[in-house]
């Protein structure tokens, strides 16, 4: 392999830019020619390339988000639109292609891999939803922004008496709720996997103030029914009976925007080169990810449109430790 390509697709995620610079200078070191794409796969559409060099990568490792810049691209959906992106690649001569980025980038991944191109897919996603991989690039970061500002809202809530419901991004996926309320000894923490009512929230709410406790935290994820805004007009209806004053916080793209954490750049940086090290063994139509603590190779086909579960045990540990 000569000649190849990377890009970063979907929601940007804290350590996409230590991956762009370890695939770029391990594929450097395997003698290749490295060109980053613009935007994503609309960059791919729209024949938007950079040769990138060592340098161009320096510099990149600490800052989040992804200096190549990404997109959702509806066009490379359809088949007219990575016809066109094939076009470019041939056009430059690229003979393999890296993708960082999560569910829906992967399945652009797979059907490019099935028109006869060499992709190799990063695990890239703060959802930490993608099949094939325990922990995906960024939702180390994720986490640590959601527990920092669970930290600081329960020193006001304690000065203050109230309970506090934060929302945290995730979409369909509960993970970042989780970890996030775990490590910060939330109450209670509802998500799309295992939601739990208003009237469930305020009765534990109501008990925890019983239980002489001067504040709560709620942790909801982004993607529960019972919203934030319904579960505080809940509130404001019944506020007596739970003893707290309820505020919220929704935390939304400030979750993702974050300096990706040691243990992001650290993965970043292994799958970059565990990615350059599949396209030169000449194993692609692959996600590279991370399982029991070692960088795997799964077929791209048995992770594309399906969901990791999340460990919803960890809810009842959760609400043990909340007493
Ligand atoms: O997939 C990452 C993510 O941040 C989700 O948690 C969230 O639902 C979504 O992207 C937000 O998408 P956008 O940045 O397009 O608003």
């Amino acid at each position: 392999m000569k000649s190849i390509a990377v890009l970063t697709s979907g929601g940007d995620a804290p350590g996409m830019n230590a991956a762009v610079r370890a695939v770029t200078r391990s594929a450097l070191d395997h003698g290749m020619t490295v060109h980053g794409v613009r935007q994503g796969w609309q960059g791919m559409v729209d024949g938007s390339f950079r040769q990138l060099s060592a340098r161009d990568v320096g510099g990149i490792i600490q800052v989040g988000g992804t200096f190549l810049g990404s997109a959702r691209c509806a066009e490379f959906r359809e088949e007219s639109g990575r016809s066109k992106a094939l076009r470019h690649l041939n056009q430059r001569g690229i003979d393999g292609l890296v993708v960082i980025g999560g569910n829906g980038s992967q399945t652009g991944s797979f059907k490019f891999s099935e028109m006869g191109v060499p992709v190799v897919g990063i695990a890239s996603t703060i959802d930490n939803d993608l099949l094939g991989s325990d922990i995906t690039i960024g939702v180390d970061t994720a986490i640590n922004v959601t527990l920092e500002a669970i930290d600081h809202l329960r020193t006001t809530g304690s000065s203050h008496n109230r309970a506090f419901l934060v929302e945290t991004m995730g979409r369909d996926c509960g993970y970042i709720a989780i970890m996030a309320g775990l490590a910060g000894g939330a109450e209670v923490i509802s998500i799309p996997e295992a939601e739990v009512s208003a009237a469930d929230i305020a009765a534990r709410l109501h008990a925890a103030y019983e239980r002489g406790k001067t504040h709560a935290i709620v942790v909801i994820a982004e993607g529960v029914k019972e919203s934030a805004r319904k579960i505080l007009s809940y509130f404001e209806a019944e506020a007596r009976k739970t003893g707290f004053e309820l505020r919220t916080t929704v935390l939304g793209h400030v979750v993702r925007g974050a300096p990706p954490t040691a243990f992001d750049r650290i993965l970043g940086t292994r799958l970059g080169y565990g990615a350059v090290q599949a396209l030169a063994d000449g194993d692609t139509g692959v996600l590279v990810g991370w399982q029991k603590n070692v960088v795997t190779r799964v077929p791209l086909r048995d992770v594309v449109g399906q969901t990791k579960p999340v460990d919803t045990a960890l809810l009842d540990l959760a609400r043990v430790l909340a007493k």
